[in-house]
């Protein structure tokens, strides 16, 4: 049974470091390399059309096609779904209701939470190589028109690299989150207002896109050395920020989303103006696990569709995080959960029909 799920789906290994064409040449024939470079695998997603075939055309030994993780099989049980369900997006409130958007810091507090968001970001760039031309594009006359315009320094294996960071540490402060709330609730003998269940959510959504991501890409001992450090950081420096100002951490987490919002919308133009040609390959599929979890409909698992779906996700920790920096952190309910008066009027809610990029404000929603 096991033998036959791999051919529907092979991880193909591909050398990222050399010429796109070859790899799409290489993806097409189903005939793959393997071989290794830099801090990630590339795995790019092919549909094969049968075990037999593929056996025939493969040069890759039956050991390396295995998945990284595969659903384990058990006896009795046919599959295991996630405790908690994504909620449906509609497909064209995802493009026209999900862009960048920044919210001026109003306070002290606030300027603290963007500047360590900045600072991470600068840190997050030199870790993952991350080197976007957002150069302005040159115009005929300009003196140096060929030797100013920079070669574009992204490729789909260093959007990997650089999703992969982000995402193992985004699962962390909703956790955090979760757990001290969780604590002061039984420690303190008081009700915590229904956010816990929001802010497990939010680092269960995080770790399906890490998860999604590392089914396309598998580290290696540096970046898994890196991920080590990043999160025995990030976990304490979280644990410790919100034991002193939960709003402050709310805020934060609402700065870096706005990043990660900023990120993936980047990368959605990348892909749609053809400069990440293995990702908008015909023979491109997404991995279940992603079809799975998003419920992605069947004419909608493109590279570009399931990007969105992520932006989608990130848009909306950035509205519940501005939004919970903006309560009573003690007494007020968590607005993404209640049921309110006069439900004609917008109000938050776990969908993305009324998102609300900069958070809600206390008096509109309280
Ligand atoms: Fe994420
Ligand atoms: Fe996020």
């Amino acid at each position: 049974m096991y033998v036959t799920r791999l051919s529907t789906r092979v991880s193909t290994r591909v050398p990222l470091s050399k010429q796109v064409a070859s790899h799409i040449s290489k993806a097409a024939t189903a005939n793959f390399s393997s071989s290794y470079c830099g801090p990630i695998r590339h795995v790019a997603f092919i549909a094969q059309p049968t075990q037999q075939s593929r056996r025939q055309f493969s040069s890759t030994s039956r050991t390396q096609l295995r998945e990284y993780f595969p659903e384990p099989e058990n006896e009795l049980i046919r599959k295991t779904k996630p405790a908690w369900e994504h909620p449906d997006f509609a497909y064209d409130d995802m493009k026209s209701k999900v862009f960048y958007a920044h919210r001026e810091p109003a306070d002290f507090s606030d300027r603290v939470a963007l500047f360590m968001v900045r600072m991470l970001r600068w840190g997050t760039d030199i870790a993952t190589g991350y080197k976007h031309d957002v150069e302005e594009t040159k115009r005929v006359g300009d003196e140096n028109a060929v030797a100013g315009t920079k070669p574009y320094g992204m490729s789909e294996r260093k959007w990997l690299i650089r999703f992969i960071f982000l995402e193992s540490v985004a699962g962390v402060p909703g956790m955090v989150a979760a757990m001290l709330r969780h604590l002061h609730s039984m420690r303190k003998l008081k009700r915590d207002n229904g956010w816990i269940e929001t802010l497990l959510e939010e680092s269960q959504n995080e770790r399906m896109h890490l998860l999604t991501f590392l089914k396309m890409a598998q580290p290696g001992w540096f970046m898994r050395f890196m991920l080590l450090g990043a999160q025995g950081v990030f976990f304490n420096s979280m644990f410790l920020s919100y034991l002193i100002s939960p709003r402050t951490a709310h805020r934060f987490v609402g700065y870096i989303e706005e990043e990660a919002v900023f990120t993936y919308t980047l990368a959605i133009q990348d892909l749609e103006n053809g400069k990440l040609p293995l990702w908008t390959h015909s023979d491109f599929n997404v991995p279940d696990i992603a079809v799975d979890y998003w419920k992605m409909p069947e004419d909608k698992r493109t590279m570009r569709d399931l990007l969105l779906y992520v932006r989608a996700d990130e848009a909306k920790h950035r509205e519940v995080n501005h939004t919970l920096a903006n309560l009573d952190q003690n007494q007020d309910p968590n607005p993404f959960v209640s049921e309110y008066k006069d439900p004609t009027v917008p109000h938050p809610g776990k969908g993305i029909e009324h998102v609300k990029p900069i958070g809600w404000e206390r008096s509109d929603i309280i």
